[in-house]
């Protein structure tokens, strides 16, 4: 996984990101991993609040499998956690906080995530989403953040093959420690990252998932 970001165009909207791809076939994770930000238009030069996220997690030998994460702080505890997982034609999300290396905690603040899209095959599920307040954190009273302002975030990723128990119910899913890969990374944000359109494309997320 390099820190070099990887142009992505999502073909259906538009939206640039830059990624930092797990590959497929690597001895890292079984299926690949992507994870990709973009970013508002002067996210560069002034820190963000928000980004459109788009997060390619794979599945294993049947439909509607896993759940993957990613860390906006770089490792699991102490970082605002974005879990994802497929279950029937919906992808379910759930943000998590972690004080330990246990199954982490509902997040008590008022980060948002809203779908843009969302897209479930045999071999992976991916979604590209509008996450408002995600990049500063409060969990009763600890507090995080990313400055996109300095051109690099840390992130974290994990993914598993088992899919979450009470799956439809994302405050209440249990989950098994991911047992498909994981790391921790330096995602440098170069000029693909944050766009003028970044307002339009926040506008395409209308569709909200509980
Ligand atoms: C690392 C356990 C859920 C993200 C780890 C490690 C353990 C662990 C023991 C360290 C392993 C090592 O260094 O070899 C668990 C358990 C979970 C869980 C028991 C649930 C029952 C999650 C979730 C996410 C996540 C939901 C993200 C959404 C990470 C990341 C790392 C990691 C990014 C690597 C960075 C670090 O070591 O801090 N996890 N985890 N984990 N986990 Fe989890």
């Amino acid at each position: 996984q390099a820190n070099t970001a990887v142009k992505y165009t999502d073909s259906a909207t538009g939206i640039i990101f830059d990624t930092w791809p797990v590959p497929n076939g690597g001895s890292q994770t079984q299926g690949g991993f992507t994870f990709g930000v973009a970013l508002p238009s002067d996210a560069l030069t002034t820190d963000a609040s928000e980004f459109i996220g788009y997060l390619q997690c794979a599945s294993k030998d049947s439909v509607n499998t896993g759940w993957c994460g990613v860390s906006l702080g770089g490792p699991m505890t102490n970082s605002l956690l974005l879990t994802a997982w497929p279950k029937g034609d919906t992808i379910y999300t759930s943000f998590r906080y972690a004080t330990g290396y246990a199954m982490p905690d509902l997040y008590t603040g008022n980060a948002k995530l809203t779908q843009i899209s969302s897209t479930i095959n045999a071999t992976h599920f991916t979604l590209v989403f509008r996450c408002q307040n995600c990049l500063q954190w409060n969990q009763n009273g600890q507090t995080g953040g990313v400055s996109t302002s300095a051109g690099f975030m840390v992130l974290g990723w994990a993914q598993a093959f088992p899919s979450p128990g009470n799956p439809t119910c994302p405050d209440q899913i249990t989950l098994d420690q991911h047992d498909n890969g994981m790391s921790i990374f330096g995602a440098v944000l170069d000029s693909n990252a944050a766009n003028p359109s970044y307002s339009a494309w926040a506008a395409k997320a209308t569709k909200m998932v509980t």
